[in-house]
């Protein structure tokens, strides 16, 4: 064996009920190298980590660190073993601070109780490190998720790992974050540490990696150095079939005639957005571009009744109409699927099927329950819509690849058949065949004459989906652009500083 391998993974098996979630999987990490792991929802990403790391037993093969072989039966003995994970979801204790949720477990003692002062101080050492400027001792819930996120990455630092696993880290980073974070590994992988990175975003992976693994489908396709492949290859081995049907969408147009769906003037809520005026045309899709932060899901959030407006008015086709509740939302037709599918969205214990009808369920009253019949229809329309990876609509949510979840949570929302649609980043953390296909059926459902807003992060993705999109900067609205002719720059400039005064190409509000 080479002498700077230090994991080796042979012939990994594991097997769900109804799935071979991983077939003879082989996999190594040298010292010192950024290893991406690559393949779609499903593909099985997440499982083989969590074989190494003793979350899930495994059904075949062989674990060797620096040539031992090992057996973690749980995440500590990983730990112990000297491999620290960053979970896809964020596995943290929110109401615990910033300096207990690093320490947690293995907090420094003194004279018989815990010694706050070095917990904070070396916390507080550990954000200079990632260049983050917060209070350790507040709560964690009290910060963002990029924020928590990175807290979770110092804690698996600070445990001096010889090996670092982030499953899917950036995808709720800002680009300056995601910057930082790269530092971060650079210094880590200079310092000897062996990384694997899991990530939907392939120009993260040409950036940082030294080495590729694809898997489809729980198989293993091969492993790259990263010259070995270009990005296309790249896709193509992932999807297994050529690319070009993907790239291949095209913004729905806007009829000359279309009516005014929703109008919003002047709303707003203390403290959180200031006075904000969107309309939105039957069939258009109107993007929301601006940083993490800058207010877009809490307008998005008013438009639901989820955040109520403080002020101003809403108008729907033409009629005024109350948005004080999800539910007074739901029944003007309005549908919103949010963000942070974790905390608002997914019912783990509850099967596909159910999970996929409870929205459509709400709004037709407790009263009319749906048939078994056309529950079973639904969810299996949707299973082949968006592709959702599993043997039948029986399965559990909470057994879904992190990916497919976030398909379910769109499924329950499309399912509703709304007017206007309102979807918070639904391709985050989705693979890039999946990603295409929920951009086209949002383009099909603007060609059905349904409203849509997209708050997306991805900026190629806003472009070349909405006929106009907002730009959002510290709690309002900018500008806003014509989506046919802005370009990502045209936006970028506005998030930094521009005005929509010097950009010149704003469309009439
Ligand atoms: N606890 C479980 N019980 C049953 N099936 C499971 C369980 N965990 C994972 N699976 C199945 O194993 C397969 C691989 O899932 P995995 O989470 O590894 O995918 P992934 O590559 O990480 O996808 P994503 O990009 O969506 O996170 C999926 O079909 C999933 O449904
Ligand atoms: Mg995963």
């Amino acid at each position: 064996m080479p002498e700077n391998i230090i994991l080796e993974m042979k012939e990994i098996e594991i097997k769900f009920p109804g799935v071979k979630a991983l077939d003879k999987v082989d996999f190594t990490l040298r010292k010192g190298e950024v290893h991406s792991l690559l393949g779609e929802n499903g593909a099985g990403k997440s499982t083989l980590i969590k074989c190494l790391t003793g979350v899930n037993r495994k059904d075949g093969g062989k674990i060797l660190l620096n040539g031992q072989e090992i057996n973690p039966t749980s995440p500590q003995q990983a730990v112990d073993l000297g491999i620290s994970t960053v979970f896809q979801e964020i596995n943290l204790c929110p109401n615990l601070t910033v300096a207990e949720n690093i320490f947690i477990g293995r907090q420094p003692m003194k004279r018989g109780g815990i010694d706050w002062k070095t917990i904070n101080k070396r916390a507080n050492e550990l954000m200079e490190r990632f260049h983050l400027d917060i209070d350790v001792t507040r709560p964690l819930s009290f910060y963002s998720t990029a924020v928590q996120q990175m807290v979770s990455i110092a804690r698996a630092v600070d445990i001096q790992a010889k090996i670092l696993i982030l499953d899917e880290p950036t995808s709720s980073l800002d680009d300056n974050e995601v910057r930082l974070l790269f530092e971060v590994m650079r210094q880590l992988k200079a310092e000897g540490m062996g990384i694997i990175f899991i990530t939907h975003f392939l120009d993260q992976v040409y950036e940082i990696s030294d080495r590729m693994t694809i898997l489809r489908n729980g198989h293993l396709i091969g492993s790259y150095e990263i010259g070995q492949l270009n990005k296309v290859q790249l896709v193509t081995e992932m999807i297994g079939k050529d690319i070009d049907v993907i790239f291949n969408l095209k913004r729905a147009d806007v009829k000359e005639d279309a009516a005014y769906m929703l109008e919003a003037e002047h709303i707003g809520v203390p403290g959180k957005v200031k006075d904000i005026s969107v309309t939105l045309k039957e069939g258009e899709l109107l993007g929301f571009a601006g940083l993490l932060g800058s207010g877009r899901t809490e307008t998005a959030e008013m438009l639901f009744g989820a955040e109520k407006t403080a002020q101003g008015k809403i108008r729907k086709k033409g009629s005024d109409i109350s948005l004080k509740t999800p539910h007074e939302a739901i029944m003007n037709r309005i549908a919103f699927c949010p963000e942070d599918r974790k905390t608002d969205g997914i019912i783990g214990d509850l099967s596909i099927r159910e999970n996929i009808m409870l929205a459509v369920q709400a709004r037709r009253g407790f009263m009319h329950p749906m048939s078994r019949a056309e529950q079973d229809k639904l969810a299996d329309y949707y299973i082949k819509a968006l592709g959702i990876a599993t043997p039948d609509a029986e399965k559990k949510i909470g057994e879904l690849s992190g990916g497919n979840q976030q398909k379910v949570i769109l499924a329950r929302w499309m399912a509703t058949e709304p007017d206007v649609l309102i979807l918070d980043e639904p391709t985050r953390g989705i693979d890039v065949g999946a990603k295409a296909e929920i951009q086209r059926l949002m383009l099909e459902r603007c060609r059905d004459g349904v409203s849509v807003i997209f708050i997306s992060s991805e900026l190629d993705e806003i472009i070349r989906c909405s006929n106009r999109i907002v730009v959002m900067r510290d709690r309002q609205k900018v500008a806003e652009v014509d989506g046919a002719t802005c370009t990502q720059q045209d936006i970028l400039n506005i998030i930094a500083e521009g005005s929509a005064a010097e950009n010149g190409k704003e469309a009439s509000v």
